[in-house]
């Protein structure tokens, strides 16, 4: 039977936050601990995170370990997964450089995650060529590892497509040496897009709305406190929306039934406090108030083990070092089988040297 193997990752270009975690790292932990993959390698994507950040290398610098310690906390396990850094495995730009023959211009100008990616930076006008290219890149990071699994979010659908392509072409053309990769979603609605606490469409750093996975319950209480509900619910006795309301859709994520039990025992499920709530009669604090205690909850063993992770910073350096050189082993041998069907590798063909000698000889 075929192998299964994963490949995922993050830019470090910020601290890991809630959306990161029900969107993707949750998910991946639960793969990890189902002992259904071979092989599970996880990356810290600096070259990418570069293509759009030339000019702030220190910003992808200083977060790399910020990203490391958010895998670990959440229990991404070092003797189970291979946790790397992308700059360090050199093959992968060697391959990004073959397979940059196989996609045309005008198929990653049609890329819809690049497209609002240019305007969000606003780099209509200059579009740097590296960033414009990166699902180019993305496609060498999982076919380098023969990757069949992808588990991320559906921002990424249209990388995952692309790479497929290039997985097809190269196959067609050159001899099948590629594996084509599934993407695997997260299956709940509220976990694959999960809104700021503004209520904008998603948590992001720079519109200031994320709760980071090391946020304290200091700030976490403070930040659930002014988080965006129904601007139309301003009595207790109004009835109130659950569509759109922020609570209600960080509660669809994370909550579970028997946090009621502990935690609010006047309800038995969501369902009766989202009925309360639209039927009016229920405030926003008291809601604001469970959501808080559910967060803490789901949050209390990742803290746990950052804490013990934030005291040994050199061992998560000398993780992310071994998980490197093993993802470079792996990298390397996909090179070579990539070179050997391109027909590049001359001096390991004997056969060709050979007839070459043969071609001259009188
Ligand atoms: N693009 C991903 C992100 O924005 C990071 C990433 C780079 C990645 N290469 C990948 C994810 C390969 C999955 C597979 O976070």
């Amino acid at each position: 039977m075929s192998k299964k193997i994963i490949l995922t990752g993050d830019r470090p270009t910020g601290k890991l936050h809630l959306g990161h975690y029900v969107g993707s790292l949750k998910r991946r932990v639960e793969l990890q601990n189902s002992g259904e993959f071979d092989d599970i390698f996880i990356m810290i994507a600096d070259a990418q995170a570069l293509t759009d950040n030339a000019d702030n290398p220190e910003k992808v610098r200083e977060n790399i370990i910020e990203v490391a310690l958010d895998y670990l906390s959440v229990g991404l396990d070092p003797a189970k997964s291979t946790l790397f850094v992308q700059s360090y495995v050199q093959e992968l730009t060697e391959l990004t450089f073959y397979y940059s023959n196989l996609v045309t211009v005008a198929r990653l100008q049609r890329n819809p995650t690049v497209k609002s990616e240019i305007q969000m930076r606003n780099f209509e006008a200059s579009i740097p060529v590296g960033f414009f290219t990166y699902p180019i890149s993305q496609a060498a990071d999982i076919t380098a590892f023969k990757a069949t699994t992808v588990p991320v979010g559906e921002d990424q659908l249209p990388m995952l497509e692309q790479t497929k392509e290039i997985v097809r072409s190269f196959n067609r053309i050159y001899g099948e040496a590629l594996v084509e990769p599934e993407i695997l979603l997260p299956d709940n609605a509220a976990c694959l897009r999960l809104p700021g606490t503004d209520g904008k469409a998603k948590m992001s750093k720079s519109l200031g709305n994320c709760i980071y996975l090391s946020d304290d319950a200091k700030t976490l209480k403070k930040k659930v406190m002014s988080m965006y509900t129904d601007p139309d619910h301003i009595r207790i006795e109004d009835p109130g929306k659950v569509e759109g309301n922020c609570v209600f859709t960080y509660l669809d994520a994370f909550c579970k039934d028997e946090y009621f039990e502990e935690f609010w025992p006047e309800y038995n499920n969501l369902q009766e406090v989202k009925d309360h709530y639209k039927r009016g009669g229920l405030g926003d604090v008291k809601c604001k108030k469970f959501l808080i205690k559910v967060l803490n909850k789901e949050l209390a063993p990742i803290r746990e083990r950052r804490a013990k992770y934030e005291q040994d910073i050199a061992y998560v350096y000398q993780v992310l070092e071994e998980g490197s050189k093993r993802a470079r082993e792996v990298a390397q041998a996909t090179l070579a089988d990539v070179k050997a069907q391109m027909q590049i590798n001359y001096f390991e063909d004997k056969e060709l040297i050979q007839r070459h000698i043969e071609r001259y000889q009188k």
